[in-house]
């Protein structure tokens, strides 16, 4: 019988994660009194499907029974990795109102009603932990709250959906066009059956919103995040990103400059010398900006098994440790400014522009005039040779407010010479 005392704990959810953070538990079973002075176990599993065997998990913890994980007094952490919104949702703030500590991966729900959540934490004094639900693997919210706490942050920008970064690296390096690279990441399942989530944006979308709210002391929902996917992207615009020395990646960007904060994720050309254009396949990559530390980078797998049972565990670690020292809530909601958003149309980018035009003098010319017209200023041109009657143009703006944007290309959009504006994409600069 073991010297030290026990700590039990109910997973939700035997799946991806769920499963690997089974195994890794007994992987480390040994160590485990090393590392928080008790022996923690896994006393229930909550599937919708009992019957089905587990890979690893004994069948007598598996149980479709919430009722009997919620009204057992043993059970001190509850560990949420079954996704969705509901019925996750109402099981957290159960489990916190019963006094159960929360570790969860669950981004949506956290992205939504991450604010609900934490003020029940607080009011129970229960951790809620949640590192798994942004860049997986990566260490990127203990840091944040923790180790740059002195630090005032004014921009967060990350890699932080691996499917898109998949694939964009496949059109990149190997010229696939944005069909067969998903065909691809789909065979080597890095891309869902639907990959909608993904490849929409929205994934990185509800990521985002998590990393600003606690980067800025603000609470940012997936609702205030500027979301454009990469559905759009050709290997054309990669290949002129190329010519310009820059690398195409759909990127998150925070900014909390003005006393505004901006929260977007778009396909965005960065210089090929910036260090999140390294960044390749699935790999995930968030970059941090604070007064203090300047520029920090953390990098990693931002999904699959082991890589986010990683995270899971350090924060049931954490959480076991809180508990031998009756410290639990010790960080909880860390939101404690109120910062508006700015205005989408307020956001300062540079712009990547390609016009398929028809081939006569003067185009240029209008095309310029019209810019020039709606404030936005020209930093490079590019213009390919006419192959049957049509010729391409490729403008770099300098930075413009979308909104004066938007109005330039309302007029493109009307104009005769201009046959289509295939593509229009940010290009990075740096903050001010
Ligand atoms: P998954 O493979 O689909 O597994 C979900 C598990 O939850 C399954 O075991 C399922 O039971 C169970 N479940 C779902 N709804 C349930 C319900 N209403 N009642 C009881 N059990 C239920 O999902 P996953 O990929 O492990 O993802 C889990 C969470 O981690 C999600 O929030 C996800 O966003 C997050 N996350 C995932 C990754 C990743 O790499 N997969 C990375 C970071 C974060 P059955 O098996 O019986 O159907
Ligand atoms: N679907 C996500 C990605 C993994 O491709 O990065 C889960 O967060």
């Amino acid at each position: 019988m073991s010297k030290y005392k026990e700590i039990r704990a109910a997973l939700l959810g035997a799946g991806t994660v769920g499963g690997g953070v089974y195994k890794l538990l007994q992987m480390r079973k040994e160590e485990m009194p090393f590392k928080i002075q008790a022996d923690l176990q896994i006393s229930k599993v909550l599937v919708r499907d009992p019957s089905k065997k587990r890979e690893g998990i004994p069948a007598d913890v598996l149980t479709n029974d919430w009722e009997g994980i919620i009204n057992d007094p043993t059970i001190q952490i509850v560990i949420e990795l079954m996704g969705g919104i509901e019925p996750a949702r109402t099981y957290i703030l159960q489990a916190l109102e019963a006094g159960k500590h929360v570790v969860t991966a669950n981004k949506d729900l956290m992205a939504e009603h991450g604010r609900e959540l934490m003020d029940a934490a607080n009011a129970h004094r229960c951790d809620l932990q949640f590192e798994a639900a942004v860049g997986g693997g990566i260490p990127i919210i203990r840091p944040l709250k923790e180790c740059l706490a002195g630090n005032e942050i004014t921009e967060v920008m990350g890699i932080v959906n691996g499917t898109t970064n998949y694939i964009l690296t496949r059109m990149t390096e190997d010229g696939m066009d944005f069909e067969d690279a998903l065909k691809k990441a789909q065979e080597l399942g890095f891309a869902e059956a639907d990959p909608t989530s993904d490849i929409e944006g929205l994934d990185a979308g509800r990521k985002m919103a998590i990393l600003a709210s606690i980067a800025f002391h603000s609470r940012v929902t997936f609702q205030d995040v500027d979301v454009k996917g990469i559905t759009k992207i050709t290997a054309k615009d990669i290949q002129y990103a190329k010519e310009f020395g820059y690398t195409l990646k759909l990127l998150g960007v925070a900014r909390n400059t003005d006393r505004k904060m901006e929260v977007g994720v778009f396909p965005m050309m960065i210089p090929d010398s910036h260090p999140l254009a390294n960044v390749k396949d699935a790999f995930n990559a968030v970059f941090v900006h604070g007064d203090a530390v300047d520029d920090a980078m953390f990098q990693g797998k931002g999904a699959g098994e082991f890589p986010t049972a990683s995270a899971v565990m350090g924060d049931i670690i954490a959480v076991a440790r809180n508990m031998q020292y009756d410290c639990c809530g010790r960080i909880g909601c860390s939101c404690y400014k109120n910062l508006p958003m700015k205005e989408p149309g307020e956001s300062r980018h540079r712009y990547f522009i390609r016009l398929i035009v028809e081939d006569r003098t003067g185009i240029l010319a209008g095309v310029a005039g019209v810019l020039g017209n709606n404030n936005v200023s020209i930093s490079q041109v590019i213009q390919k040779p006419a192959v049957s009657g049509v010729a391409e143009l490729v403008v770099i703006t300098d930075k413009v407010e979308k909104r004066y944007l938007k109005d330039a290309l309302v007029i493109f959009g009307q104009m005769s010479m201009i046959r289509e504006v295939a593509s229009v994409i940010r290009v990075y600069s740096q903050k001010k």
